[in-house]
């Protein structure tokens, strides 16, 4: 797990963009998994510029979705469709048919799940996935708990996950369910990247960098990736002691 520290959210977000581009740009048909939530944004908005500018192109690149609410679809603003339609695959102009996301609002769920696992089995493995964390340690909607071994699932959130949750959303939410990635995913990826900012960071960075490997971690699965890549900005360092 390679740590990488920034001095503020700018400067770690142009970091992680010009990382994502080099990648593309030496391999242009990646099939590529980004991250909803607050963290990711202005990297996306980097990768954005960076195409409006010609440095790069997805054009050749697949994506899928990490997760999703259940309950919710692109029709929720704040929901991880919306957001991710809004900041990339709009602006990217992706085709339709190099997105699979989850539908939140379907019936039937284990189709959701089993056609994520078809469209990942057909074009991956994952090259390179975006994560945040989530202040319980969550990555995706992995939560606490959950079995390293999962591919898509879905699962009971928890707690801390439906009250922070609240605040991509104008209107309260029942927020109960979440359907993602399993943990398995990202470890058969090539590139995981772990983005954090911020001091509500801190303690679960801490953490994941001084505790052991153990599912009630979920984002200490990272540290069973030989190429995981974690992104953060000093003050998600807060807590720690970081040998420079
Ligand atoms: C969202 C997702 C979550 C978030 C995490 C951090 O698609 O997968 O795991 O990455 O909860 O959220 P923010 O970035 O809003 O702090």
């Amino acid at each position: 797990m390679k740590i990488n520290v920034f001095e503020n959210y700018e400067e770690l977000s142009k970091e992680v963009s010009e990382f994502i581009i080099e990648r593309v740009n030496n391999n242009k048909k990646m099939l590529l998994c980004f991250a909803g939530g607050d963290t990711p944004v202005l990297a996306y908005k980097n990768l954005v510029k960076a195409y409006e500018e010609g440095r790069v192109d997805f054009k050749d690149c697949k994506f899928v979705g990490l997760d999703e609410w259940v309950g919710l679809d692109e029709n929720d603003l704040g929901s991880c469709k919306y957001l991710l339609y809004k900041e990339v695959f709009e602006p990217l102009k992706i085709k339709e048919e190099n997105i699979c996301f989850f539908d939140g609002k379907a019936k039937n769920l284990q189709k959701e799940c089993k056609n994520m696992d078809m469209f990942i089995e057909k074009y991956g493995p994952i090259d390179l996935i975006v994560l945040g964390i989530g202040v319980n340690g969550h990555l995706g909607f992995n939560e606490p708990g959950v079995s390293f071994e999962n591919y898509t699932h879905v699962v009971n959130l928890q707690d801390s996950t439906k009250v922070v949750g609240q605040k991509y959303f104008e209107d309260e939410k029942k927020l109960e369910k979440g359907i993602t990635l399993g943990i398995r995913y990202i470890l058969e990826s090539d590139t995981p990247i772990l983005i954090a900012n911020g001091k509500k960071k801190s303690d679960a960075i801490k953490r994941l960098l001084e505790d052991e490997i153990t599912e009630n971690m979920p984002a200490s699965a990272l540290k069973l990736h030989n190429n995981s890549h974690i992104f953060l900005d000093k003050e998600a360092t807060l807590k720690i002691n970081l040998k420079k």
